[in-house]
């Protein structure tokens, strides 16, 4: 190892168990512990998760560093500081923030994310791009969950941290997220090494559930069996967990989890009205298209039906229809 990296890495790893004795031990993180307290975490998943807390300053994490004989081009190229544009100076990137370590597979801290108290922009800050942390391959919570997921032969794959700690407080210890940014092929390039079989358990909105629908896709595409969990809309798994209890979330949303065209039945339907003619064609066309994707006959079968029942149509006729559609791309 490189001496920087392996400087980079001893300055997260002293920032990481200081982050953590300010949030439990001292009157500096009080606020940020009732904060978490006051959301339902608890001392066992502060613990566990080794969450933390970035004092309220300019220069405390530069003066730390300094004092332990790190060189401020490490902690730049690290993304701990940052220089000012304006005279050069350093300052602290995390301030009077919640820090979630963010560790590699082999439990190494390699990055941080913030998230604010109050409702500061952006709510989540985290760790630029660095020698030693790559967004797009890093999963939240990886090194904990790889013998849960292999034990189980199954992940859940949520959208943010708070999901995968309730989750993981739910019971739900197989649970990963994406660092903030879209799913990539080196994110399932990871899962497939530990498991096929993924449920997708984004937050219920808007924004969430178009994400949920490109993943599956990805995950499908890629020879995953995925499916995809869905809640009341509007909420996040960690909202649903807090309102409805670990025993609802457990059996009702993650072993309650439709299947890949289940889901993306529900998905055409949304913000369509089927009783008008456009929406209900274009529903039935939508579906088609997505029936002539499926590779197994007695599938095609069943959703053909399945949708010929439901809008009083021929059988002939949607499979000659379902024929003509050329495989076009996603
Ligand atoms: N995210 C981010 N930067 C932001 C907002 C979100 O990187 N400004 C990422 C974080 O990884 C976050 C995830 O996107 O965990 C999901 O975002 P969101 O649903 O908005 O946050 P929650 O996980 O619900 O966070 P909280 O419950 O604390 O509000
Ligand atoms: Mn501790
Ligand atoms: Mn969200
Ligand atoms: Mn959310
Ligand atoms: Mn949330």
């Amino acid at each position: 190892i490189p001496p920087d990296i392996q400087q980079m890495l001893e300055a997260h790893e002293l920032l990481r168990k200081f982050y953590h004795h300010l949030l439990l031990n001292t009157k500096d993180g009080q606020h940020a512990l009732d904060y978490l307290l006051t959301r339902g975490f608890t001392i066992e998943s502060i613990e566990k998760f080794q969450i933390g807390y970035s004092l309220n300053s300019w220069d405390f994490v530069y003066k730390f560093l300094a004092k332990r004989k790190f060189s401020a081009e490490v902690m730049q190229k690290a993304g701990l500081i940052i220089q000012s544009e304006k005279d050069g100076s350093f300052f602290d990137r995390f301030r009077n923030r919640i820090m979630f370590p963010i560790f590699d597979q082999s439990g190494k801290t390699i990055a941080f994310s913030g998230r604010t108290l109050g409702d500061d922009d952006p709510k989540y800050l985290n760790s630029p791009e660095t020698p030693i942390f790559n967004k797009s391959k890093i999963l939240y919570n990886f090194h904990l969950a790889r013998p849960q997921i292999k034990k189980l032969h199954h992940a859940v794959l949520f959208e943010g941290f708070a999901d995968v700690i309730s989750g993981d407080l739910a019971g739900v210890e197989n649970g990963i997220a994406t660092m903030g940014t879209s799913l990539t092929d080196d994110h399932i390039a990871a899962l497939k090494r530990n498991t096929q079989s993924i449920t997708i358990c984004y937050d219920s909105d808007n924004a969430g559930i178009e994400a949920a629908f490109r993943a599956a896709n990805l995950f499908s595409d890629a020879g995953c069996q995925v499916k995809v969990a869905s809640m009341p809309d509007g909420l996040d798994p960690d909202d649903y967990i807090k309102q409805f209890g670990p025993e609802k979330f457990r059996h009702e949303v993650i072993e309650a989890s439709s299947t890949l065209m289940t889901f993306k039945l529900q998905y055409f339907r949304r913000g369509k009205k089927l009783q008008d003619e456009g929406d209900r064609l274009l529903y039935i066309e939508e579906v088609l298209t997505e029936i002539s994707r499926l590779e197994n006959a007695v599938e095609k079968d069943y959703y053909l039906r399945q949708l010929a029942e439901e809008f009083s149509l021929s059988l002939e006729a949607l499979k000659d229809q379902e024929k003509q559609i050329n495989f076009s791309d996603r």
